[in-house]
This record gives structure tokens, C-alpha cells and sequence, in this order.
């Protein structure tokens, strides 16, 4: 497996020329993931983008809405044949149901492959901290994102968006056809910025993940390509992950 089919570089920026700046500067990279601010910003156009270029697409707009008006966006958002789009678990079972059946239904109607459906179970910016005194959720942090990556599960979702620091528990219980989605991913000489439950990326594949979502430290970063190659050489020599010719 090469590093470019496991890490997914989000394209945090705010409109189509930097986007495309950076998607043409960062060759190698094959898996984009285009969320709130950019798709606000562009629309669809920048999947068209994307997709003419050959990447892989996760389109993470954390859809929350009662069932009818996430299955509607599933459904529409799976008709740009994106590779993964994400809902938040706390949705509800029935809303998660009917997510999943509209997502494979607009796919049908596109010609194109369904997405795979992935939960955000708690957002790897929220500390445990938050969770019991902001959240008032009486659970420790740990139990709340396995509990919502189960109820995901039972709900046919493919997968869940998890801290890489959950992730060894979530792929113990939830076995391995489970698709895990790290983001909270900070290489040691990254800055922490916002996320408060991170590894670095080798320890987030050691710990189970099957795609790392990392955004700022590279796209951020005062040379994004030499990041890119920093990563890519970590995962190559402690993981075993074969890198790309850089
Ligand atoms: O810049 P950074 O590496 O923190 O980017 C992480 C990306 O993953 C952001 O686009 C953020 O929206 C997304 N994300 C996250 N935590 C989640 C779900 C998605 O940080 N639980």
C-alpha cells in the first residue's frame, strides 16, 4: 500500500484558485478533502476539478439534519461520485439508515460508484474536558466515540471519522472491515493548533487507521511539498508504507 492511498490531504482554503494552486503543486498527492469553507465557497465545481485531474475525493460536509434532509443531501452529494462523504452519528439511527439508502440510490441514478458513508463520531477538536463540562455527555470520551461508531455500524455505514487516539479500540470492536478516518494527525514538528487528540502519523496507522486526514501541517506549511515528503518518509521507514517517487 502507498502512502499517497492512505493519507488524504484537506484543502482548507478558501476559494478554487488556491485550491487548484495546491492540488498542482502537491503532484503526489491522489486524495483530496474538500469540506466546508471550499465547497461553500466553490460549489460542486471544484469536485469537477478534482475529478478531471484524476484524484480521489472525500467530501466531508458532517451533514446534521433530521432523516429526510440528510438522505436528500446524501443523495445528492453521492451523484458527484465522490469517493467518502461524512455524516455526524449523533443523527440519529433512523437518519443514518436513510442516509445510507439514499447515498447508494443517487449513485444509481448518476452511473456512477456510491460513496462510502462515514460517521463522525466526536469532532478530534472536542477534548474530554468539553465533552463532560460544555457537552454535558456522561461519558468518558473513549466510550462516547466507540458508542457512536457502533451505532454507526448497526446503521450500515461504512465507517467512522475518529482521534487516532480511539482508533485501536475502534478496530478491535468494530473488526476490519470498519473504515477508519483519522484526522487529529500532527507529525512532531507540527504545531497542535486546534486538535486536542493527536498522533503522529505513524502511530495513527500502528494504531489502526486505515486513512489519515492532515491539513495544516502540510498545506500550511512554509514549503507544502517538503512536508509532504516529510510524511511520506516517516510512514516509508516506520511503517513500511512504499512512498512515491518524490
Ligand atoms: O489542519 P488539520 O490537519 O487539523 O485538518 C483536519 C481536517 O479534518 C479539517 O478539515 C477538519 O475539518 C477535519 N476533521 C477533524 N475532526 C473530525 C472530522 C474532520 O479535524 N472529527
Amino acid at each position: 500500500m502507498k502512502v499517497e492511498q492512505r493519507v488524504i490531504v484537506a484543502l482548507d482554503v478558501a476559494d478554487e484558485e488556491r485550491a487548484i494552486a495546491l492540488v498542482d503543486q502537491l503532484a503526489h498527492v491522489s486524495f483530496w478533502k474538500v469540506g466546508l469553507e471550499l465547497f461553500t465557497s466553490t460549489g460542486p465545481k471544484i469536485l469537477q476539478e478534482l475529478k478531471s485531474k484524476q484524484k480521489r475525493i472525500f467530501l466531508d460536509l458532517k451533514f446534521d439534519d433530521i432523516p429526510n434532509t440528510v438522505a436528500g443531501a446524501c443523495r445528492s452529494a453521492a451523484r458527484y461520485g465522490v469517493d467518502l462523504l461524512t455524516i455526524h452519528a449523533t443523527c440519529g439511527r433512523d437518519a443514518l439508515k436513510a442516509a445510507t439508502e439514499a447515498a447508494k440510490e443517487g449513485a444509481a441514478q448518476a452511473g456512477v460508484k456510491p460513496p462510502q458513508l462515514i460517521a463522525i463520531t466526536l469532532l478530534t477538536s472536542i477534548s474530554a474536558r468539553q465533552l463532560a463540562f460544555d457537552l454535558k455527555i456522561p461519558l468518558e470520551l473513549p466510550e462516547y466515540a466507540l458508542q457512536m461508531a457502533l451505532l454507526a455500524q448497526e446503521s450500515g455505514l461504512d465507517g467512522a471519522v475518529c482521534s487516532p487516539v480511539e482508533a485501536s479500540q475502534l478496530r478491535q470492536i468494530c473488526g476490519d472491515n470498519f473504515l477508519l478516518v483519522c484526522p487529529g494527525v500532527r507529525p512532531t514538528w507540527a504545531d497542535q493548533t486546534d486538535q486536542k487528540r493527536s498522533l503522529t502519523p505513524a502511530q495513527a496507522i500502528k494504531a489502526g487507521a486505515d486513512y489519515l486526514v492532515i491539513g495544516r501541517p502540510i498545506t500550511a506549511a512554509p514549503d507544502p511539498e517538503l512536508a509532504w515528503k516529510r510524511i511520506s518518509d516517516e510512514l516509508t521507514s516506520s511503517v513500511g508504507l512504499s512512498s512515491p517517487v518524490l
